[in-house]
């Protein structure tokens, strides 16, 4: 089959014919059909996390997938061969990655079911991205008529948080730069923009003097954006290891990592199939032009980058 891969530690990410692998028991075969850009596969094919995670070479990049089972191993119950579904690889080793015309998933954690409204570039957008948003808002606890920041609106996190967050009744402050991206998160329902490039947390304050209850944090430095939280307030953040790493006496720092269970993948699909929440597909990629995304991905996001495998 075709991959995006890296052939050996420290070789460029390439395209590779290797072998089609085999459900390994408690494991479904998915065909790929879109996969989508995150910051984990550059990282992956940057070489950063060698001696961090086990590399079984040649690592298949990609974590996002959306496709349609082919082979079930031995043990499933609950999936079948022909099922739309989309999800995260969630293995404890790299190699088995999505950008490819097949990976193998356990259908424990990282795998669900896939509406039939809902298109493989919408789903492979959902992944990854769309777990770290529905896992910081459910720990934000937002209240109806709050009022929450979010920094790096603009990216597939952000995106889905403002949206979630204005579903939950909050008003949402979100970061943007240029013209487009103000449209960009006022098309998802922000109804004020601060610039960070320009002390964000001053232009929240000069609008809202007590503070906002939630900062979310999915871009910049968190220091510099605790001034716009109000007291008693919370950081959400998945750029966070651990509360120590944000000192504060006055706010709750809740750090994110992500847990894609199936239930919160299952979730996500339903938002999109209603119309609850809407997956923004910045552009798509064919397989060989993986490189040429993740290039795209460092410079900036709008939405989500969305690689195709037909
Ligand atoms: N812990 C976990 O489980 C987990 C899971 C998923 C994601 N994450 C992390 O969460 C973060 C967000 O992920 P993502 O997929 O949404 O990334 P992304 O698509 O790159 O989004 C980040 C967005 O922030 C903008 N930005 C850059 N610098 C900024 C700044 N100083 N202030 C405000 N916005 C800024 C970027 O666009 P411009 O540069 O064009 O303005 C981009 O649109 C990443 O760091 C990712 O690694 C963690």
């Amino acid at each position: 089959m075709r991959a995006l891969a890296l052939p050996e530690s420290g070789s460029q990410p390439q395209l590779v014919d290797i072998d089609i692998p085999a459900p390994a028991a408690g494991e479904v075969r998915v065909r790929v059909h879109a996969a989508s850009v995150n910051g984990f596969d550059l990282a992956v094919a940057n070489g950063h996390l060698e001696g961090m995670m086990e590399h079984r070479f040649p690592v298949v990049l990609g974590k996002d997938f959306a496709g349609v089972i082919d082979s079930v191993g031995p043990g499933v119950t609950g999936h079948a061969a022909g099922e739309r579904v989309f999800g995260v690889v969630t293995k404890t080793f790299l190699g088995d990655g999505s950008f490819g015309e097949y990976v193998t998933v356990p259908v424990a954690v990282g795998l669900a079911k896939l509406p039939d409204g809902v298109a493989f570039a919408e789903a492979a957008g959902l992944g990854l991205a769309g777990v770290a948003a529905l896992d910081s808002v459910r720990a934000a606890e937002i209240a109806e008529g709050s009022t929450v920041l979010v920094s790096g609106a603009t990216g597939g996190v952000g995106g889905q948080v403002v949206q979630l967050a204005v579903a939950a009744g909050a008003r949402v402050i979100a970061t943007a730069h240029t013209d487009e991206e103000k449209a960009h998160v006022g098309a998802l329902g922000a109804t004020e923009t601060v610039d960070y490039t320009r002390d964000p947390a001053g232009a929240v304050l000069a609008g809202h003097p007590d503070g906002v209850d939630v900062v979310f944090h999915f871009a910049g430095d968190a220091a510099t954006l605790l001034p716009a939280l109000r007291n008693g307030g919370r950081v959400v953040s998945p750029l966070l290891g651990s509360p120590d790493q944000l000192p504060t006496e006055t706010a709750t720092v809740i750090p994110i990592y992500a847990n894609p269970a199936p239930e919160t993948l299952a979730r996500l699909a339903q938002n999109q199939a209603d119309g609850a929440t809407t997956v923004i597909v910045q552009r798509k990629y064919p397989l060989a032009d993986v490189p040429t995304a993740f290039a795209d991905f460092a410079a900036g996001t709008l939405g989500k980058l969305v690689v195709t495998i037909d």
